[in-house]
């Protein structure tokens, strides 16, 4: 699976992690960036990631972006259309987000979460698949 991931200059540091985390799973990784500590403003990488996400044919990957809450990402990538961009700082969100809502990005935030729980996080998006019950694709219709 390709993942596509993002983040600004508050999530960078994260973001490198979960790169090396992805890389020795064997996962593909795209980073749009950002590619340093200096700042800059995070809508522009959650577009990047969206674009990426929307243009893919098979809607087979996934993206992961990082902010320092995870809250701006998320509220920017949301307003894309076909995106579904889930802000989850546990497990249990991010395995429900993938069944229920069929999420397509994972939104972080590197001043909430440490790297050990982060990385569980991103394992536990990325393993599970959408249910694929019809009240979850008709719930999803209603919206996206
Ligand atoms: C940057 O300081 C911070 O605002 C950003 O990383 C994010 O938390 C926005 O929601």
């Amino acid at each position: 699976m390709k993942v596509i991931i993002g983040s600004d200059h508050g999530g960078y540091e994260l973001k490198l992690e979960i790169i090396d985390h992805l890389k020795n799973k064997g996962y593909e990784v795209v980073d749009v960036g950002c590619d340093s500590n200096a700042s800059c403003d995070y809508p522009v990488y959650a577009k990047k990631v969206t674009d990426k996400i929307t243009a893919d044919e098979d809607k087979s990957s996934l993206g992961i972006l990082v902010c320092g809450t995870g809250i701006g990402m998320s509220m920017a990538a949301n307003k894309v259309e076909g995106i579904r961009a889930a802000l989850c700082h546990d497990t249990f969100s991010a395995q429900a987000t993938r069944e229920h809502n069929n999420a397509n990005i994972l939104c972080m935030g590197a001043r909430v979460v440490g790297p050990g729980l982060a990385m569980m996080i991103v394992d536990t998006f990325l393993e599970t698949p959408f249910s694929n019950d019809e009240r979850h694709i008709r719930r999803i219709s209603m919206y996206s």
